[in-house]
């Protein structure tokens, strides 16, 4: 993930770590208490269209599986049993929209392996972030597709890399034309999760994302406001553009306190997330989207020492909005939780990820994203239970 110059990739590898104070995100810790299971007013957006609640949304497919968006951790996602599917998009060089979590491909892919492109190794700057390595918008989706995808984080995932080389990286469209097979085959829709990456930096090399992605919408029917689609970004003036070209329900982003987003930083818009978790920067989102993503520490803040502490009032907040907040992103090893969730001590076991989903859940929020849609569908079901 890149956010903007705060950004850095070691600030990035330890995201799942971040230590928040309720200081620091400069909203009221204590309105939404544990056992709350609404967290206040019921929100628009949260029950319509026949989604359960909490929703488990599976972050990248089944990414704490599989390598992450591939068709194989979608497809395992969705055999789980997960509500929806996310995708994160980005642009080929000649303008088709592919599946990664960033248009550096360097760590997802075999890109590394070919010698023909051992020349598109660059560095470049994205959303002031410089990265040296190969990038989607380089390479045509005929030359993309001769690349395999592989496991990100190999350390932590070792058993992932079982699949590496099985799979390529799929286009957003191979992605829809799956999404109605499957729809049809199991008589219901397939709900898709489907996030802009970097769109300023893209329409500034003349790759703009959203026209892109609402002509696709629209040729497979996803560009209505009861669409079994949401559309989301960390740069909510993606999210306005898209609220011009199609009625798809959208959700903004949000990343730590101090970020702010790349779009804000490139027009002079001074606001960050911590203005726009308060009550006028809602107000704004509410103007265009439907709902929040934000990081879990903006939900219930860590102290010092990583361990969970009060809930704020962003759920009360947001629901009084009629946003639906949908937080990213619990994963069962220890290293991504809070410290009072882990046990033992080797950082990529599983910990008591059930005592942390049950102490989210009562926060009130309208579902989660997860590596591991089959650990969350059964937290959700202890908790409706
Ligand atoms: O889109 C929700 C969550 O996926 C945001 O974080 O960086 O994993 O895309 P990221
Ligand atoms: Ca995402």
């Amino acid at each position: 993930m890149t956010h903007g110059a705060s950004s850095s990739p070691a600030r990035r590898s330890v995201l799942g770590a971040a230590v928040l104070t309720t200081a620091a995100l400069g909203i009221g810790a204590g309105a939404a208490q544990a056992g709350e299971r609404t967290g206040g007013v019921r929100p628009s957006g949260g029950d319509r269209r026949g989604l359960p609640v909490p929703t488990v949304i599976a972050h990248r497919g089944a990414s704490g599986y599989r390598p992450e968006h591939t068709l194989g951790a979608y497809q395992f996602a969705l055999d789980m049993g997960a509500h929806v599917i996310e995708q994160d998009l980005v642009p080929t060089k000649d303008g088709h929209l592919v599946c990664r979590h960033e248009n550096d491909i360097t760590g997802t892919t075999d890109v590394a392996a070919h010698p023909e492109f051992a020349s598109r190794r660059t560095t470049k700057s994205v959303d002031g972030v410089s990265l040296t390595g190969w990038f989607t918008e380089d390479f045509t989706l005929a030359e993309l597709k001769t690349l395999r995808a592989k496991e990100r984080i190999p350390g932590t995932r070792q058993e992932n890399t079982l699949y590496d080389g099985r799979w390529t990286v799929p286009t957003f469209e191979e992605v829809l034309q799956w999404a109605e097979k499957e729809g049809r085959r199991r008589g219901r829709p397939v709900w898709l999760y489907v996030e802009t990456k970097h769109p300023t930096y893209f329409r500034s090399i003349g790759l703009g994302l959203e026209e892109r992605l609402a002509k696709l919408l629209r040729r497979y029917g996803r560009h209505r406001a009861n669409s079994p689609t949401f559309l989301q970004s960390f740069e909510p003036t993606s999210m306005e553009r898209m609220a011009r070209l199609v009625g798809t329900p959208r959700v903004v982003l949000l990343w730590t306190p101090d970020d702010r987003p790349w779009d804000f930083r490139e027009s002079g818009d001074p606001r960050t997330v911590a203005d726009l978790v308060k009550p006028d920067g809602l107000d704004w989102i509410a103007g265009f989207a439907q709902g929040i993503g934000p990081l879990l520490d903006l939900v219930i803040p860590k102290d010092a020492n990583g361990r969970l502490t009060e809930p704020t009032t962003l759920v009360r907040d947001a629901h009084a909005r009629g946003l639906v907040l949908h937080p990213y992103t619990m994963r069962n090893e220890n290293t991504f939780l809070p410290a009072d969730f882990r046990r033992g001590t080797d950082p990529n076991a599983y910990g008591d990820v059930f005592g942390a989903y049950k102490a989210y859940f009562a926060t009130g929020i309208d579902g989660i994203f997860t590596d591991n849609p089959d650990t969350g569908l059964l937290a959700a079901s202890d908790f409706t239970a």
